[in-house]
């Protein structure tokens, strides 16, 4: 493939991550390229030119390493090799080898907590039997009379400890198919440095790593009975323990010996955020993703502290802030908005009450808007450049993620965030795959936010992003700054570089300066250049 010119003329810009643009690719959902109705990795290169066109400067990776899937591929076999529902090493290394020519870079997932109970590893354990080194790179333990060591709860529901045929139980801090390691152990240690060079040499960009803040645990696994999500709670023996900085430390000193800004990227649960920004401290990691900004409810006051809060607290150790409204893991941001305030429920099924999705939408818009304006690095997940709704009303007998069996059907979980993507309305499918199979069935109106009817036109929500990334771009945003404007107490206003943001959460329209250029507005504006509500606008001037 012959250098496009349309390569980004930042892309080997010094530090790139402080301002980047990641888009987030869920591979099973992503693109179709065998016709088995589960997205690969073919399918992924062959669609990274709907990446480049939206302007987004790295793509990260869900895993797509060899797993039985017990919980979506985040239960890992084996580290180095690609599972063959999505592929082969070499597609792999095709895939990586195009994103560059097109100038994107690519970041991979690393599970370092837990791997798959099929891991080699994990196999050996078991058949090694108590006391032996290889149980000693997990976490097995003997019971109290005929219960669990202790009571901690998996965070998909249930105990957190499975019992194995020779009476010892191990700790699952998830799924029973994701034992968790001991990090305590040099030999996990040593193992996961291998890993990244593995990967490191394989020419990727970066790692996210999954659930940073539960490596290390508590001295003596002491009691914890409370319910808990991967959200820490204070004193919680599993979560943000002290500990694992030390890790990351050497991660970082890994990294620092390849050339080409290497990053690593948490996924750390972490409240509040000054316990988060710890882990990107100049010695660790690079960025952390800002779940604050995520959960923050639709409310002008509420996003104004957390942004507030997120720049000073990173800021303090050097760090860029990074910006989320979507992923794999919570309902999907123009589903979410529409619920009550703060809402952040896990699933949405057919028998609870119905979001109203135009609502949804256009609060959506407004929020990523005001998210890609910020200074420091966005996340986008696939398909919330489309609008992309939840699927709501997913049938309970095709769900799938490990919460709602784990839960006994009480929660739903996260199938309805990822349902595959329509690329074409009228292709099987909506063009995810050839044969029109899908591993969860897209609803009807997904034709309507299909990319193809999309493309070109002005009011929709992809070409609402591609002109949001161009001008976050051109106006070098992501190095801005941001300065608060005060005036109307129900908008959120600032200033970062020549752009003045204006957001209207309140129910009166708001005025625009006299002579300011409209550049960007996620909704029709009013007469006399008047900015609804739930709207937002970027204007010069
Ligand atoms: C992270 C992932 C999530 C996964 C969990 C266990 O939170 O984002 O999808 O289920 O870790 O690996």
């Amino acid at each position: 493939m012959s250098q496009p010119s349309s390569v980004p003329d930042h892309a080997d810009a010094p530090e790139w991550w402080r301002s980047a643009v990641i888009y987030q690719v869920y591979p099973r959902s992503f693109a179709d390229s065998d016709g088995d109705g589960i997205g690969d990795l073919p399918g992924i290169t062959a669609r990274l030119q709907h990446l480049a066109d939206l302007g987004v400067d790295a793509l990260w990776l869900s895993p797509f390493y060899v797993s039985p899937m017990a919980d979506a591929g985040y239960d890992v076999a084996d580290y180095r090799d690609v599972d063959p529902i999505f592929g082969t090493l070499a597609d792999a290394e095709k895939m990586i080898a195009e994103a560059k020519e097109l100038g994107l870079r690519v970041i991979v997932d690393l599970v370092p907590n837990h791997t798959s109970d099929a891991h080699a590893w994990f196999r050996a354990a078991l058949a090694a039997g108590p006391g032996s080194p290889e149980r000693a790179r997990y976490l097995f333990r003997d019971g109290v009379g005929d219960g669990p060591p202790n009571g901690w709860r998996s965070v998909f529901g249930g105990p957190a400890w499975t019992r194995v045929p020779d009476g010892q139980w191990y700790l699952h801090l998830f799924d029973s198919g994701q034992p968790d390691l001991d990090w305590s152990n040099p030999e996990v240690r040593e193992e996961f440095h291998d890993i990244l060079r593995t990967w490191l040499d394989r020419g990727v960009d970066g790692f996210r790593v999954d659930v940073a803040n539960a490596l290390v645990k508590a001295d003596g696994l002491p009691e914890w009975e409370h319910e808990h999500g991967t959200v820490d709670a204070e004193h919680a023996p599993m979560w943000d323990q002290d500990g694992v900085h030390e890790i990351y430390r050497g991660w970082r000193a890994v990294l620092d010996t390849y050339d080409g800004d290497r990053m690593l990227v948490a996924e750390a649960w972490v409240e509040p955020i000054e316990r988060l920004a710890r882990y990107v401290r100049p010695d660790e990691m690079h960025q952390a993703f800002n779940f604050d900004f995520l959960k923050a409810a639709w409310r002008s006051a509420d996003l104004r502290r957390v942004v507030t809060t997120s720049l000073a607290a990173n800021d303090a150790v050097g760090a860029p802030t990074t910006w989320v409204l979507s992923n794999h893991d919570v309902v999907r941001h123009a589903t979410r908005l529409a619920l009550p305030a703060g809402e952040n429920p896990n699933g949405i099924r057919a028998t609870d009450p119905q979001p109203d999705a135009a609502l949804g939408l256009r609060r959506a818009r407004a929020a990523s808007a005001l998210m890609l304006a910020l200074p420091g690095s966005a996340y986008v997940y696939q398909g919330e450049e489309l609008g992309l709704p939840e699927h709501t009303t997913l049938p309970d007998e095709l769900r799938q993620d490990p919460t709602w069996f784990r839960t006994g059907g009480v929660v739903a979980g996260r199938d309805g965030c990822r349902v595959p993507i329509p690329w074409n309305a009228a292709a099987p499918a909506h063009g995810f795959s050839p044969t029109g199979a899908t591993w969860l069935p897209q609803p009807d109106h997904f034709a309507h936010h299909a990319v193809d009817v999309q493309s070109g036109d002005p009011h929709s929500t992809l070409e609402l992003y591609r002109a949001a990334l161009a001008l976050r771009r051109d106006l070098r945003l992501g190095e801005g700054a941001v300065d608060w404007v005060d005036g109307e107490a129900d908008a959120l206003a600032f200033r970062n570089g020549p752009l003045l943001v204006v957001t209207n959460f309140g129910v009166d329209p708001i005025a625009l300066p006299d002579g300011a250029e409209v550049l960007l507005a996620s909704g029709e504006l009013g007469g006399a250049r008047q900015v609804p509500t739930d709207v937002t606008v970027w204007v010069r001037g």
